[in-house]
């Protein structure tokens, strides 16, 4: 059964004072039920990350006794998409979707709403020029990006007395969080007139592309003194590369990076990462308390921030044991 989206009328400032209503669209409703047949399309499942966001969802579907329909996108927008559409057939009650770039899934979300579908957005967020929390989807749930961006660029100039010639491993183009952790480090290190950025070219958030990247990067410039990675998992790849061309990370070269994996803090503790601002891929409790929050009609906000931890040589041993 298709159900048509409902359009509401929204009195704006003109409407109130009686010359006109502007008309907006709503997120489809949820009904409240004992039970849920709740979609999970997961965009990839090549690192810890990933592996804790999904591990977190199924357990929490688990605790409530709801059916989770999960995907793995395997890294493919377009599977992606074509993973939404299967759970749209399947007449799944709501969607949980990190969408792995911030275009491509823009598409799916409006049909999901027009099948009457609700969709919220977890980590990822989607271009909001092209489609809106509240409207096309209910909310987007995650951490602050450039947020992230700029406690990394803080700890490094602190770290490096405002001193340093940077390569910046970017996530995968297009996806949220490589544009905001992009924006949000470039922006902050304006502050500080001796840290450049000699080079910056996207590791797709994986350790083999971050280090094959690094590896071609410190060879085109010899002389960086740091790197920033937008994920662990390309910091400890481009780990790997200094190591290779005989460097020494942590004191020819300083890493940071965000996200906060057991690797990384591990890491820390060798001195071989300087830093690495947490991204919490624990979803679970907070995606389905929203969607609950949502059925019973409470009013949910456009954006539902995560906070982030942050670890370094002072706290690593500590956070350690339960690091994802
Ligand atoms: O969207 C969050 C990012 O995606 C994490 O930082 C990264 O590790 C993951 O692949």
């Amino acid at each position: 059964m298709i159900i048509t989206r409902r359009r509401l009328l929204v009195t704006s400032a003109a409407g109130a004072a009686g010359f006109a209503l502007a008309p907006a669209w709503a997120a489809p409703p949820l009904k409240e039920k004992a039970t849920y047949k709740v979609g999970f399309a997961q965009t990839e499942s090549n690192n810890p990350w990933r592996l804790a966001e999904t591990a977190s969802m199924q357990a929490e579907a688990k605790k409530l006794g709801y059916q989770l329909v999960y995907t793995d996108a395997a890294g493919s927008a377009a599977k992606q998409a074509s993973d939404v559409n299967s759970m749209i057939a399947q007449g799944v009650d709501a969607i949980f979707l990190p969408p792995r770039e911030d275009k491509p899934l823009v598409p799916v979300i409006k049909a999901a709403a027009k099948a009457g579908i609700p969709v919220f957005l977890i980590d990822r967020d989607v271009d909001h020029s092209m489609a809106k929390p509240g409207e096309d989807y209910v909310t987007f749930i995650g951490s602050n990006f450039v947020e992230e961006g700029q406690r990394v660029a803080a700890w490094l100039a602190k770290a490096v007395d405002g001193k340093a010639k940077i390569i910046e491993l970017e996530g995968t183009t297009g996806s949220s969080p490589a544009n905001d952790r992009k924006k949000g480090f470039d922006e902050a290190i304006k502050q500080w007139p001796g840290m450049t950025i000699l080079a910056s070219q996207s590791g797709d958030f994986a350790r083999d592309k971050g280090r094959q990247v690094a590896e071609t990067l410190l060879q085109a410039h010899p002389d960086a003194t740091a790197i920033y990675a937008h994920n662990d998992e390309m910091a400890l790849g481009a780990i790997a590369a200094l190591e290779a061309a005989g460097k020494k990370p942590g004191k020819d070269v300083m890493v940071v990076s965000i996200d906060g994996e057991k690797d990384a803090v591990q890491a820390i503790i060798d001195g071989k990462l300087g830093c690495t601002c947490e991204c919490n891929p624990r979803f679970g409790p907070k995606a389905f308390s929203t969607m609950k929050d949502y059925a019973a009609g409470k009013s949910i906000p456009p954006y539902i921030k995560n906070d982030d931890n942050f670890y370094d040589s002072t706290n690593a041993k500590e956070v350690l044991a339960s690091a994802f």
